[in-house]
């Protein structure tokens, strides 16, 4: 353990309660009490990268029945930057959402989008996809930032790999990814010292390990050694097979430690919603439902459908019978199809509202289904309609 943390003093005990478990599969039902709020689980958290949930407004999320946000400290690092967060006074004013934000730091992001990595124990240099600039993160730094936003949920810089790098750079950055989070941890402990524990926001861990079994093991074993409020898994939807995340989540499920929050970083696609929380998934996040509302692709219980397609032109009733969201409600599969086929800006916006939705109410099942011991007949049933069209 670090010197001058409090073990019982943070480790998310009190912060989360399981209210319900079901007894075939390790579904948890749970509740994380954040400083703004408390959050139902298993939850997902809709993506606002740049400081909002692309095309909706906070009341439109909130009527998704998300109850909290993620937000990238990398983005709103670079643009619109630290002196526009703080005169605004932090990211929940300036965008207008009073809820809870999870932040991730950046460790992600600076992989996937900056260019020039140059990564070192102190940290990472890179030069910003968007000006060219060169910047910098380290630990401490990505603690300062998502304290300075004002987060609720906060995540350590971490060293993320692709999943064709070699063995060896899969250990450096597990090992680096390890030696981060005890920094991360000391600079928050420093900055949250003096709050109230029901004013202190939370620290995650992030559990990395590539590829292999034993190092993924080995890596949730030191995570949870740590007091730490939650332990997020990250490191996964990297270029993988598919089956490789479920070979990654039985490795490390029953290694985590059953009363903090699991948190299963980037992954959102419906059927594997439901098959992480069967592992014991707690907190999700993921670009999907967003991202494929703008790209025309919307969730339905028989799978996902292109809303461009030709038999949706004549199509009168809405795209999702079963669905209980503004969209569903308004308008008929062919005023989206007409939209999008003319590139309307309120296509993506009513697409996003549904996709958004049919998640939540997912999730919602999901938490009803536990609370009934009936999970495992639920996602069965979820999942025999949802794939019979891709099978
Ligand atoms: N989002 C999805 N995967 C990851 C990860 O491994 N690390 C971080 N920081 N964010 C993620
Ligand atoms: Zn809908």
């Amino acid at each position: 353990l670090i010197e001058g943390i409090d073990e019982q003093g943070m480790n998310g005990k009190g912060r989360f309660r399981i209210i319900a478990r079901d007894m075939a599969t390790m579904a948890r039902r749970g509740v994380l009490h954040t400083r703004r709020g408390p959050v139902q689980t298993p939850a997902f958290m809709p993506v606002g990268t740049q400081a909002t949930v692309k095309s909706l407004t906070p009341e439109e999320v909130r009527a998704t029945g998300s109850e909290i946000v993620l937000a990238n400290t990398y983005h709103l690092f670079l643009r619109p930057g630290l002196e526009v967060l703080e005169t605004v006074g932090g990211l929940h004013a300036f965008m207008g959402w009073d809820g809870p934000i999870l932040t991730d730091s950046g460790g992600f992001q600076v992989y996937s989008l900056a260019q020039l990595r140059d990564v070192t124990e102190r940290g990472v240099r890179f030069r910003s996809h968007i000006d060219g600039s060169l910047r910098e993160l380290t630990p401490e730094i990505v603690i300062e930032l998502q304290m300075l936003f004002g987060s609720d949920v906060l995540m350590p810089l971490d060293d993320v790999v692709g999943f064709s790098e070699s063995d060896e750079r899969q250990q450096e950055a597990m090992a680096r990814t390890h030696r981060w989070l005890q920094r991360s941890l000391h600079r928050f402990q420093e900055l949250t010292a003096a709050f109230a524990e029901e004013k202190r926001p939370l620290l995650f861990g992030i559990v990395q390990g590539g590829f292999d079994p034993s190092r993924r093991v080995e890596s949730a074993h030191f995570v949870a050694s740590l007091p730490v409020d939650g332990l997020a898994i990250g490191g996964l939807s990297v270029g993988e097979p598919k089956d490789l995340l479920y070979a990654m989540l039985d490795a490390t499920a029953g290694e985590l430690p059953d009363d903090r929050p699991r948190y299963l970083m980037g992954v959102g696609a419906p059927d594997d919603l439901w098959r992480a929380v069967a592992y014991g998934i707690d907190l999700f996040d993921c670009v999907l439902p967003t991202r494929l509302a703008r790209h025309g692709a919307l969730f339905t219980p028989t799978g996902r459908v292109d809303i461009t397609g030709a038999r949706f032109r004549l199509h009168t009733s809405p795209v999702d019978e079963t669905c209980d969201c503004y969209t569903c409600r308004r308008f008929s599969a062919a005023y989206l199809h007409h939209l999008f086929r003319a590139r309307e800006l309120l296509g993506y916006r009513l697409a996003t509202i549904h996709n958004v939705r049919f998640l939540q109410r997912q999730m919602e099942t999901m938490r009803r289904a536990i609370e009934e011991g009936t999970f495992a007949a639920h996602m069965e049933r979820f999942l025999s309609s949802y794939e019979a069209s891709t099978a």
